[in-house]
């Protein structure tokens, strides 16, 4: 499916934006791990976490689906089904990185994990490692892709420290750790999102964060009646970068979250001269132990912006957004760099390279480096052109937020990708735009 976008007129109004993919998914699992009926409001209705119910109803979870929310009935902690085929996860890495902290306990079962061509290229050595250190069997394609066999095992906690900075390795670890003898220990090289560790405070489960050290101890059962899914700031942050970049733009964003672990890029933005207003969850003082998920209301307008260094230290609060960088240093004055981001290599396709390729492609002065890029804003912006995203749903909502921005509008091939998180999202730039 291919769309073209812009030039647009201004941006306004309201956006209420799409519930988070993050943490549905780990409304949805953690549910599941429960031994008694949740609710989950406000799930995210997209390929992704869709993909994550069929994966749970495969193992024996009873998913019901009324308008405004899930019920889910789990066997709770120890008692998944022996699903009768490969689960299939689709285009989610983090479905696939987070649903093996719970097979990996379900002692004597064996599942097998498959993906599309995306997830077949990113690697899940770096689930397999910790999990084998407690107990459970990893089989791998090349030893460290899907497809791959999980087998489950009596599970034992254990000290790990992860080799990347990666919320989805920390959160298999301390889901795998609520069913291992004694405590399980991440240590995190730099902080990234705590979705798990917050939606586990609230379940019941103590876990306990101290500097780079988040540990967790073995647990019965987990309880929790229900959970509310926020807005997604990963998704809104494209409606709002159109609104920075689209002259004359004004755009309220409702009911989003705004975790301190997800709020990066629109530090980076206030940095580059941005208007976005709104209250964000302050830094922790000291060793944070929330338990609640913060909402927020944006207010974003059109100005102009100049260039930044993003620090590596910064990468994992923004890693999402990272994309969005790069365009924004194409509007911006002077240079925009972004260093300590490889992971970016890893993501439903490789981030910098398309990123890079792509934006060349609508004129825009940018190289790759090993981790990273450097952008040379322009004064004229871009020019446009076309864009394919290959797949990845975020790729193909840069290209269409480069067209709104643009000054011939770009043709967005692959479009479609975008369902995996927002499948409103042409909808809502149309309204805006209107
Ligand atoms: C996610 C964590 C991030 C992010 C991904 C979702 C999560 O990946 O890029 O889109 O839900 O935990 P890593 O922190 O594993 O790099």
């Amino acid at each position: 499916m291919s769309v073209r976008f812009g030039p647009a007129g201004r941006l306004r109004g309201q956006l209420r934006p799409p519930p988070d993919k993050s943490i549905s998914h780990r409304a949805a699992l953690l549910a599941a791990m429960h031994g008694e009926p949740v609710r989950v409001r406000n799930y995210l209705d997209a390929a992704d976490t869709n993909a994550t119910l069929a994966a749970l109803t495969a193992l024996g979870v009873i998913i019901q689906s009324h308008p405004d929310e899930l019920l889910v009935r789990g066997p709770g902690l120890r008692g998944a089904a022996q699903p009768l085929s490969t689960i299939d996860v689709g285009n989610s890495g983090t479905l696939i990185r987070l649903l093996p902290g719970w097979l990996g306990a379900q002692d004597g079962l064996r599942f097998t994990l498959d993906g599309d061509a995306s997830i077949r290229r990113r690697p899940i050595d770096r689930i397999a490692a910790p999990l084998a250190l407690m107990g459970a069997h990893v089989d791998a394609t090349e030893g460290r892709f899907a497809p791959f066999t999980i087998s489950g095992a009596r599970l034992r906690g254990v000290e790990y420290e992860l080799p990347v900075a990666s919320a989805q390795v920390k959160s298999c670890v301390l889901i795998a750790g609520l069913a291992a003898d004694g405590t399980t220990t991440v240590i995190e090289p730099l902080p990234t999102r705590d979705h798990t560790e917050r939606m586990l405070r609230r379940a019941g489960a103590a876990v306990r964060h101290q500097g780079p050290r988040i540990s967790v101890d073995c647990v019965d059962e987990l309880s929790l009646e229900s959970i509310d899914v926020p807005g997604d700031l990963s998704s809104a942050a494209f409606v709002i970068t159109a609104a920075v970049l689209v002259r004359g733009s004004r755009l309220v964003v409702q009911d989003v979250g705004v975790n301190r672990t997800r709020t990066g890029y629109l530090e980076i933005l206030r940095r580059m001269g941005a208007i976005v207003e709104g209250e964000l969850e302050p830094p922790a003082q000291g060793d944070a132990q929330e338990s609640e998920e913060p909402v927020a209301e944006l207010d974003v307008a059109y100005g102009p912006l100049i260039g930044t260094e993003v620090s590596p230290a910064e990468v994992p609060l923004a890693i999402d957004e990272l994309p969005l960088v790069a365009l924004a240093g194409c509007f911006a004055e002077g240079q925009t760099i972004v260093r300590g981001a490889g992971e970016l290599r890893l993501k439903e396709s490789d981030r910098i390279a398309a990123v890079v390729q792509s934006l060349r492609g609508l004129g825009g002065d940018i190289e790759e480096i090993t981790d990273g890029f450097v952008v040379h804003g322009q004064a004229d912006g871009l020019r446009g052109g076309t864009l394919d995203s290959g797949g990845d749903h975020r790729l193909a909502m840069l290209g269409a937020v480069a067209g709104l921005a643009s000054r011939e509008g770009v043709e967005v091939v692959g479009m479609g990708a975008a369902a995996v998180s927002y499948p409103g999202f042409a909808d809502d730039v149309e309204r805006l735009a209107a």
